[in-house]
């Protein structure tokens, strides 16, 4: 009993550790996209934030075809999501969706991973042979001891997305709630259903990087599709209209690879 009580307070102790590293505790505002506050300065906006300049495996980075290292080890990422309550959410520096209770994910070398937020960037972030795409959706994972792992998918502007489809309703409403400098908005969605990523992916490119937001906390397991996804023009728009005009491109340029290799996993 003594034992399980110490294991649950420590798992406990290193949840709050690392959901912090996330975004609960940056303030909208306490970053940007250029000028003073832009990306090559993170760095030095806060202690927190020093990883984002002298670490040595930031995110994102450029997927190069040619230097891709095969690794037979990998396999087909089954994800599997259930319905659960969910907020649409602009914290300022994106529009995200973020799930309370058990929504479900995947496991890899014995680990489950939980889905516990998704958020969008536009433009995409990863870049494919030095293209960027136009959006790029960011579903982040996290393990029962703290370790994110992140699943990246592109999109081209072209046929409309099914998931923000559902959610485009809610996303005029929450452009109406204008976005103070200090705080979040928030929307209540209801049960909402992440089905449409209940798939396997037969294609995919993996690497080791960070947050592409401050902290930038490194170590994380980055997972990019293959498969580019559309988005139309007009849904872009919806998911940039709530977010103030420093914000509405929200893509950090490319990072060094540095020692990294970018393993890509291909279906048999
Ligand atoms: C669902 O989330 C909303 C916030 O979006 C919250 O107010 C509500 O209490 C939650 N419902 C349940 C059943 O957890
Ligand atoms: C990095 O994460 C892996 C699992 O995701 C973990 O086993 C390892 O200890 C972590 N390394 C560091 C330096 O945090």
């Amino acid at each position: 009993m003594a034992v399980r009580i110490s294991f649950s307070f420590l798992s406990i102790t290193l949840l709050l550790v690392s959901t912090s590293a996330l975004d609960k505790k940056i303030e909208p505002g306490s970053f940007g996209y250029s000028g003073a506050n832009g990306p090559e300065r993170w760095g030095s906006l806060s202690p927190r934030f020093s990883v984002c300049s002298n670490g040595k495996s930031q995110s994102p980075v450029d997927i190069k075809k040619g230097i891709l290292v095969q690794n037979k080890n990998l396999v087909s990422l089954v994800r599997d999501y259930k319905p659960a309550n969910a907020t649409l959410i602009n914290n300022g520096f994106n529009i995200g969706i973020h799930f309370g209770g058990n929504v479900g994910g995947f496991t890899e070398g014995g680990k489950n991973y939980n889905l516990i937020q998704i958020h969008w960037h536009s433009p995409s972030e990863h870049l494919i042979d030095g293209h960027q795409a136009a959006a790029e959706l960011h579903l982040v994972h996290q393990a029962n001891d703290g370790s994110y792992s992140v699943i990246g998918v592109l999109y081209e502007i072209g046929n409309l997305d099914p998931l923000v489809a559902k959610v485009q309703n809610k996303l005029v409403e929450l452009a109406k709630e204008n976005c103070a400098a200090t705080e979040e908005a928030h929307i209540a969605l209801g049960t909402f259903d992440v089905k449409y990523f209940r798939r396997r992916s037969r294609k995919y490119f993996r690497y080791v990087g960070s947050l592409t937001t401050p902290p930038c906390t490194e170590n994380i397991t980055w997972t990019v599709l293959a498969k580019v996804r559309s988005i139309s023009m007009q849904q872009l728009d919806l998911l940039k209209a709530p977010l103030q005009a420093a914000y509405k491109n929200n893509a950090r340029p490319v990072q060094p690879l540095n020692e990294r290799k970018i393993e890509a996993y291909k279906e048999a």
